[in-house]
């Protein structure tokens, strides 16, 4: 159980965070959400802002932060392609210095620390389903690479935390993730395509549209973030969480022009560069270490973010 543990969310203010933020507090935890706001904002944890419970900070974690905590769930990085392209060396020193600060705090304060990665570790992966334990395979100079490669450096200082200090870490490689509170002009395949159904603009599918993905609904990401912190100080993973129901490009938009009603065209463009051509977890690890697997269908996940677009997006 979370109840009176202080939690320090790093990246709260954003899409996965704000979730987690909101679950913890559910949960009894005392949270202190930590943002710089660069992709977040505070309209998404509006709702806590009234609790007792939260708390939220404006801070870059490329700078030292002291604070008392009991667990840290760090997630600060800017996640989609746009944004962590558009300033790659702040993007590889927010995964590379922010890993540094937060586990010198955890060393500091005796924290559990729980690192959100990503299935970008795997690269463009010659495996499939990808198991942790392919190492992948990852172009280090490439556009993706401020991103991939911070993230692989940010795994290798908690796995050397761990050796050298014996701190306690949870290192969790995330597959793509969708659901209410994404960034509307993310570029992400989920957003594009239900803001441009909803607009009744041409939905945009890169190269043939066969390429497949895997989308989990943040509900379930959620619940396998607090499952994985709550495993025992044995427990340090890396493991996976994602969904492994896979769809091609043309299923996934299929399903949105559908869902929203849309009558939108679509219309082909050249796949951009190191875009993988496939990419589905392997999730046996977190069944059998505590007993997750993903609930919520696409469709019905689907649903619940196309009505939160609608919102925002006020078609
Ligand atoms: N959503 C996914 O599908 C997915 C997949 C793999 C990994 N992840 C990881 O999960 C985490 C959360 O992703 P998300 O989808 O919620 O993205 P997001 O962009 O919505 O959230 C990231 C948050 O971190 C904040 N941030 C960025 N740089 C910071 C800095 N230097 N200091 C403090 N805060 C900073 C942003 O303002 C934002 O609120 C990220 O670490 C991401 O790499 C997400």
């Amino acid at each position: 159980m979370h109840s009176n543990q202080r939690v320090l969310v790093t990246g709260g203010a954003g899409f996965l965070g704000s979730h987690l933020c909101e679950r913890l507090i559910k949960e009894g935890a005392d949270v202190l959400c930590v943002d710089n706001f660069y992709t977040g904002t505070r309209r998404n944890v509006e709702v806590l802002l009234g609790s007792r419970s939260f708390e939220l900070m404006r801070h870059d974690v490329c700078f030292p932060l002291y604070v008392e905590v009991d667990q840290i769930y760090n997630l600060a990085c800017p996640a989609s392609p746009i944004h962590y392209q558009f300033d790659p060396v702040q993007t590889t020193k927010t995964s590379v210095h922010g890993a540094i600060n937060m586990l010198g705090l955890a060393k500091r304060v005796k924290a559990k620390i729980l690192q959100a990665s990503t299935s970008e570790v795997y690269g463009d992966p010659e495996v499939h389903p990808q198991p942790e334990s392919y190492w992948g395979r990852v172009n280090p100079i490439g556009l993706r690479s401020c991103y991939d490669e911070g993230k692989r450096c940010a795994e290798t200082l908690f796995f050397d935390y761990w050796r050298q200090h014996r701190l306690r870490i949870k290192v969790v490689r995330i597959f793509n993730t969708y659901g209410p509170r994404m960034h509307p002009n993310d570029g992400r395949v989920v957003s594009n395509f239900i803001t441009q159904a909803l607009r009744g603009e041409p939905i945009t599918i890169y190269g043939t549209g066969e390429q497949t993905r895997s989308f989990c609904y943040v509900d379930d990401m959620i619940d396998a973030l607090v499952l994985t912190m709550k495993t025992n100080d044995e427990f340090t993973g890396p493991v996976n969480i994602g969904n492994p129901g896979e769809f091609t490009m043309l299923e996934l938009a299929e399903k949105i022009l559908r869902l929203t009603g849309s009558r939108s065209k679509l219309v082909h463009e050249p796949l951009p560069s190191d875009d993988p051509r496939q990419r589905q977890p392997d999730i046996a690890l977190a069944r059998e270490q505590f007993g997750w697997r993903p609930k919520i269908a696409l469709e019905d996940g689907l649903r619940e973010t196309i009505a939160y677009f609608r919102d925002i997006v006020g078609a």
